[in-house]
């Protein structure tokens, strides 16, 4: 079962081909990791599979649903979800409050004015269960201002997971960290997949944190997809060596 079909997307802005007849698949449980050069097009790529705007051509299922027209808000009632557009994230708030807004969001109990026991706990064993699976219950009542750099993506990366999403889009979850956190972050997002079997489409310039966790490596190149396959056939692939890899090294 595929949680994500992208059919030949394209996106103009006027004259500039952002993404051309770009296809993607993303079975459940996989983790693919988009990357390329600066310029070729992952975050407008990224922006019509969240939705923040539609493709200029081409189609895009989810769950066997066309949602090429729908909305972000509508791709995430749906089960999509993707980090720093549900986080607004609350520094002055715990990181137990700033999950519980998440889920009650989730839970449609948002905007009610009132909440039952029932639901009430249900909205707590939410929290509970997703504090363990990012591994911040021991810092559940600080406030997420003052938690370190990691912690606090960790703590974003919460607020995307008590949605219960389907589909967890990533843009680059390590950027503007240091090593420390980067290794934090990547073993957070490793567990994420391979022990409670997230489908994960990740962006990502790190390559040591690309090759470290994906199934499958996609690259775009001034708006193509250049190549997919494994780790070990993007690493061996040279177009992508002449493209990408050999800048970056
Ligand atoms: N809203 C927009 N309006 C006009 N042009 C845009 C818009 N968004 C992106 N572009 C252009 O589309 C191309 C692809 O940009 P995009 O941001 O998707 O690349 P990227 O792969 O994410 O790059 P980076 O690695 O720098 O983040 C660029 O030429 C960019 O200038
Ligand atoms: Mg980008």
């Amino acid at each position: 079962m595929n949680v994500l079909e992208i059919n030949t997307v394209t996106k103009r802005f006027g004259n500039l081909v952002a993404v051309r007849d770009v296809s993607l698949t993303v079975a459940k449980g996989e983790l693919c990791a988009i990357i390329g050069p600066n310029g070729a097009g992952k975050t407008t790529f990224f922006n019509l599979i969240s939705g923040y705007f539609p493709p200029t051509s081409g189609k895009i299922m989810f769950d066997g649903q066309d949602i090429t027209r729908l909305s972000t808000h509508e791709r995430v009632s749906r089960g999509m979800a993707r980090t720093f557009q549900i986080t607004e994230i609350f520094p002055e708030l715990t990181v137990f409050e700033n999950i519980r807004i998440a889920a009650e969001v989730a839970g449609g109990y948002r905007l009610r004015p009132w909440i039952s026991r029932a639901e009430a706990s249900k909205i707590h064993d939410n929290v509970e269960t997703t504090l363990k699976l990012v591994a911040l219950e021991a810092k559940a009542d600080r406030l997420v201002g003052e938690l370190a750099h990691g912690d606090q993506r960790a703590a974003e990366i919460a607020m995307a997971l008590a949605l219960k999403p389907h589909l967890l889009l990533l843009d680059e979850p390590t950027a503007g960290m240091g090593d420390q956190e980067t290794y934090q972050i990547t073993q957070l997002v490793r567990r994420l997949h391979r022990n409670d079997q997230y489908s994960i489409v990740l962006i990502e310039h790190d390559m040591r944190v690309v090759f470290n966790l994906a199934d499958r490596i996609c690259v775009l190149d001034q708006g193509r997809m250049l190549a997919q396959g494994t780790p070990q056939q993007i690493a061996a692939n040279e177009s992508v060596q002449a493209a990408y890899l050999g800048n970056a090294a």
